[in-house]
């Protein structure tokens, strides 16, 4: 993916602004919704070093993540301490370990051969992380590699982007609407105004950011 974001250069600290300390919180309260059966797999794209890589794991799901940075992935096992097998694969380094496996590449090359099982999308500052010129190949290409029926928990922010420049980037939740409409109904979970918990970008000049939990459900596939 052609890109004007440096990440390996936010991989030159040990834990970029992005990285939560924590578990996601609306991933632990929002994961029961989506019933899934034990040892499912969870597709995270643009995974970096999230500790709900190891959360879900340790919930015994499956986790199969891509990332681009290889800093990120090998700062990731080390962390969680979990020995680790490293392979090319194709246009990837695979790493794996237990439960997870590990693309490091570009989410682009990832073909549907390697999600064939994949239960449930978790994204989680991954569309945030996309370029508004590339959010359209990100999504088209998410339709590529993932199994028709394949539901999604998205979080996403929304701020005035003429106040940060980003990453992440404001995507607002009517640009996920007109991105996945076409594919699945959209239930808003939880909004949230964040600017006191982000100090550091509200001194940035900052006055408002929303972050909000979605409910993607593949059409077909609702309770309607
Ligand atoms: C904002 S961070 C979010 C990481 C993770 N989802 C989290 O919640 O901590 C976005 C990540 O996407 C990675 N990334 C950016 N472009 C990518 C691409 N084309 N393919 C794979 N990973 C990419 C970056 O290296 C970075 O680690």
């Amino acid at each position: 993916m052609k890109q004007t974001v440096d990440w390996h250069k936010h991989w030159t600290r040990p834990n970029p602004g992005f990285h939560e300390g924590q578990v996601n919180r609306y991933l632990e309260k929002y994961l029961p919704l989506f019933s899934l059966p034990a040892g499912a797999t969870i597709f995270m794209p643009l995974c970096g070093k999230a500790l709900d890589i190891y959360w879900l794991s340790q919930q015994g799901y499956r986790v199969i993540g891509v990332e681009l940075s290889a800093v990120a992935v090998e700062s990731f096992f080390n962390e969680a301490d979990l020995p680790y097998s490293k392979k090319t694969d194709g246009k990837f380094t695979r790493y794996e370990a237990q439960n997870i496996t590990l693309y490091q590449g570009d989410y682009l090359d990832i073909q549907a051969a390697q999600l064939e099982q994949c239960a449930l999308v978790y994204d989680r500052a991954s569309i945030v992380a996309i370029e508004s010129f590339n959010r359209a190949s990100y999504q088209q290409r998410m339709m590529q590699i993932i199994p028709a029926a394949t539901p999604m928990l998205l979080i996403t922010l929304t701020y005035d982007q003429s106040q940060m420049s980003g990453p992440p980037f404001s995507v607002p939740v009517d640009e996920i609407r007109q991105l996945y409409q076409p594919d699945y109904q959209i239930d808003l979970l939880e909004s949230n105004e964040q600017i006191e918990e982000r100090p550091r970008w509200r001194d940035q000049g900052l006055t408002s950011l929303n972050e909000t939990a979605l409910k993607l459900t593949p059409r077909g596939h609702c309770d309607e």
